[in-house]
């Protein structure tokens, strides 16, 4: 090991060109302004990923590693795990990180560490032959979040400079995985008072008891199953939960009505979608998902509400809920009959595919009914 350190620090060539230094150094200090401004324009709701891929990617680019990962530090467990594409939201194919004797070392010493080896190894990223590797620790005042790997085929020049470089881009990043860590906190918070909202709603509906939760439980499964960005997750979980905020404005009286439902009784129901837009209209951040709340009782062939939207012109996020509500109501009970059984439920789907539904969402969302048929929840069990 301290072999290696020597490396690092030791290889200054008097020989080389000093006008190669300097454009070297020129280039690696605008690639870090350029690293710098970017980090300022990552959308919050992907910072987490963003953040890790671009500075894997930064790094690769500039000093020409054939292969770069980040493997994560779980501190509780005291283990490493690699994650898959949704790194942010939940972790869907993490694998196992064996530690090495170098990233032992980088992590009790919290220091770069820069490996040459004079007889190639196997890569632990690219599983091929390599000759170099590096492991940046990635820690916020200690906290550990865990470690950049990089390798590379060839016998990479890396000096102390690009050592103190590669610093700087470590403490960014960490910082912005911090700043991620917290916000995370805040979202969390943010749907508790969601949730509370839904509450609100479903003391007055006692016909709807849970429908609003198991709603974005559909919702949450199905776009994960179309395989929708985490941004698109998030809002549609948030406008599923407050898909049905309006019928806070719609008397106790006649949500609980056991008779028949009169025309009028129906055309007073069927203002809870502007009613929730309104209701919402305060919040700023919520624009996009009043405007999928506005419109998810449209139908595909024009003849929903409020506003007789067709086909795409449908937000995308609306034409989802649209499917996943009539879902829940179809699978519970109702004072008017009872829930449907799984196969009903299908047929029903299939009859208004085109009709009341976007035909190839509810394609998509029949495969993913009969693959995840035990998603559907019962009334009594939320
Ligand atoms: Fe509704």
């Amino acid at each position: 090991m301290e072999k290696d350190q020597k490396q690092i620090i030791s290889d200054f060539d008097f020989n080389t060109d000093l006008g190669d230094i300097i454009s070297k150094k020129s280039h690696l200090i605008s690639s870090l302004y350029a690293f710098a401004k970017k980090f300022e324009n990552f959308t919050y709701s992907n910072i987490y990923k963003d953040t890790i891929n671009f500075t894997i990617e930064h790094i690769k680019k500039i000093y020409e590693f054939d292969e770069g990962t980040f493997i994560n530090y779980n501190n509780e467990e005291d283990q490493f795990f690699i994650q898959g594409k949704e790194i942010a939201y939940k972790i869907y194919d993490s694998t196992p990180f064996k530690p090495d004797e170098m990233l032992n070392f980088a992590k009790n010493s919290l220091t770069i560490t820069f490996k040459i080896f004079n007889e190639k190894i196997i890569g632990k990223i690219s599983k091929k032959p390599i000759s170099s590797h590096i492991y940046i620790p990635i820690a916020y005042q200690k906290e550990l979040f865990g470690f950049l790997l990089f390798e590379s085929e060839k016998h990479l020049d890396i000096n102390s400079d690009d050592i103190s470089i590669l610093s700087i881009i470590a403490s960014q990043m960490a910082f912005a995985l911090k700043n991620a860590q917290l916000l995370e906190k805040i979202e969390a918070n943010f749907l508790d008072t969601i949730n509370s909202l839904v509450s609100a709603i479903e003391i007055k509906d006692t016909y709807t008891k849970g429908h609003s939760s198991r709603v974005s439980f559909y919702t949450v499964n199905f776009a994960f199953f179309i395989n929708l960005p985490k941004y698109q997750i998030k809002s549609l979980e948030i406008s599923a939960l407050l898909h049905d905020i309006g019928k806070i404005g719609i008397p106790y009286e006649l949500l609980n009505k056991k008779e028949e439902l009169s025309t009028i009784d129906f055309n007073f129901i069927r203002k809870h979608p502007e009613m929730g837009e309104h209701i919402l209209e305060p919040l700023e951040f919520l624009l996009k998902e009043r405007r999928i709340i506005r419109h998810h009782h449209e139908r595909w062939d024009g003849y929903g509400y409020p506003d007789k939207l067709k086909g795409e012109d449908i937000p995308f996020e609306s034409r989802i809920l649209a499917l996943t509500d009539s879902l829940d109501a179809m699978a519970t009970d109702r004072p008017y009959r009872k829930a449907l059984d799984f196969r009903n439920i299908i047929l029903e789907f299939k009859k208004c595919s085109g009709t009341q539904f976007d035909p190839h969402l509810a394609k998509s969302f029949i495969e993913f009914l009969e693959k995840n048929q035990q998603v559907i929840r019962r009334h009594n069990e939320t």
